[in-house]
């Protein structure tokens, strides 16, 4: 765990939020949700306050900033976020407004620059955010650079390249936020024979007008599937159907913390087949297979070839799904983006060129898998709004939840283990003083 940048700002300290006057048991069973909390503007509000600019949350990745001065622009919440690359190495996270009269300072997506010049009224900063200087200085009674600069995201920490902000000067660490999905991130990175994931495929932006938490509880929910996918699963004569089944001996996972994962390893070690996870074998990916065996041994790669890659959900807003990688954006209460670009594994271009051509073919322009999940998720956000039962049911599985060796609450593959895990959480955040 490495610490990218110091917690310093420039800006005066935050004007507390006023008192919350929602009473979150009332909304949060364990389970049942009521259907306002989807809907309702002020939830809204007070999860941008309590969830989006208090815990860790994905920005993005350290291979989209490889060279000093890159930058990138990203979010935390509906909150635009700049990840810049300093002239010493290290990984800054700005807000994208100026100090002076509150003008973003920033239009492009990504480039590279040291500075980054206001066009209102010619301020410049450096890319760590600090004031650089302004024009006709007179105008001012002592020196501005030394009280104001760009706002910084008060912690920066990156896991395995995966780059985290926090707005929160206190609480706790990233390691601690991450937990068991860490494990999740290094099962993901040993897919690469150098041991490093890589996201330099480009995004593509899909908006749905439905709440952020309809995104985020589907991404691990698989009970729909059977149902939602059923016609790319036909069509691309797949096997994803049986990992889905009743019959399945996969298992939805809850780490804690928000963080959930639907576990395939066991339909994958009962295959027993290396690649058979990506739906091919080992005798179309020759140079991925070599360097896999050369990095690992031939036992060992064996072995992480046919377990593959996880489908985990790292609340509130990273979604690794196989072989894509989604970054679940809010807007407002009935908008929200989900970025997604094609995981690349360091020194796999063979490899590599599948992950684009299958990512382009499920959640491109044209793919089948989100288009599905798109629709479903407006449906439901529409749904909620009937007030006739005013509840959302969470209970699928509840009989049947265990924990596994580690202790971490398990369930059937299809179960709601892993909304009523978040909705837990969730309330835990809302609640908190
Ligand atoms: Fe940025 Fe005035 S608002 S320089
Ligand atoms: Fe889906």
């Amino acid at each position: 765990m490495e610490t990218l940048a110091p917690a310093a700002s420039a800006a005066p300290r935050p004007v507390a939020p006023p008192p919350a006057r929602i009473d979150w048991s009332a909304l949060i069973h364990p389970e049942h949700v009521h259907g306002s909390l989807y809907t309702d503007p002020a939830i809204f509000q007070e999860e941008v306050r309590r969830i989006w600019q208090r815990t860790w949350v994905y920005v993005g990745h350290e291979s989209e900033v490889p060279n000093v001065n890159d930058f990138v622009m990203k979010s935390i919440g509906p909150d635009p976020v700049i990840m810049t690359r300093g002239k010493d190495g290290r990984i800054h996270l700005l807000h994208n407004r100026c100090p002076h009269r509150g003008n973003q300072v920033c239009e492009k997506h990504r480039g590279n620059a040291r500075t980054f010049t206001c066009n209102y009224h010619g301020w410049t900063f450096d890319n760590d955010g600090s004031l650089r200087g302004y024009p006709f200085p007179s105008g001012y009674e002592g020196d501005m650079r030394k009280s104001l600069g760009l706002g910084r995201v008060a912690r920066v920490a990156s896991y395995r390249g995966f780059v985290f902000g926090c707005m929160a000067e206190d609480g706790i660490s990233l390691e601690e936020h991450l937990g068991g999905a860490k494990e999740a991130l290094d099962i993901l990175c040993r897919n690469s024979p150098e041991g490093e994931v890589e996201i330099t495929a480009g995004f593509l932006q899909h908006k749905v007008m439905a709440n952020w938490k309809f995104v985020m509880e589907n991404e691990t929910d698989g009970y729909h599937p059977a149902f939602v996918h059923a016609s790319i699963f036909d069509v691309a004569d797949s096997q994803i159907g049986t990992l889905y089944a009743d019959t399945s001996t996969a298992v939805t996972r809850y780490f804690g913390n928000g963080h959930s994962e639907v576990d395939l390893r066991p339909e994958f070690r009962k295959r027993g087949e290396p690649l058979s996870w990506f739906g091919t074998t080992p005798q179309k990916l020759p140079d991925y297979v070599s360097k896999m065996n050369a990095a690992y041994g031939e036992q060992k790669a064996r072995e992480i070839l046919i377990e593959g890659t996880p489908h985990i959900m790292i609340f509130p807003n990273l979604f690794i799904a196989e072989i894509q990688m989604f970054t679940i954006q809010p807007l407002n209460v009935n908008e929200t983006v989900q970025h997604v670009t094609a995981l690349q594994f360091k020194g796999a271009p063979d490899f590599n060129r599948r992950l684009r051509q299958q990512t382009m073919g499920s959640v491109g322009p044209a793919g089948f898998l989100l288009a599905d999940d798109a629709e479903m998720y407006e449906r439901s956000h529409r749904g909620v709004q009937e007030k006739n039962p005013e509840w959302v049911y969470l209970g699928r599985g509840s009989h049947r939840e265990r924990r596994d060796e580690q202790g971490f609450r398990i369930g059937h593959a299809t179960d709601d283990l892993c909304s009523r895990g978040m909705w837990q959480h969730y309330r835990s955040l809302m609640e908190a003083k």
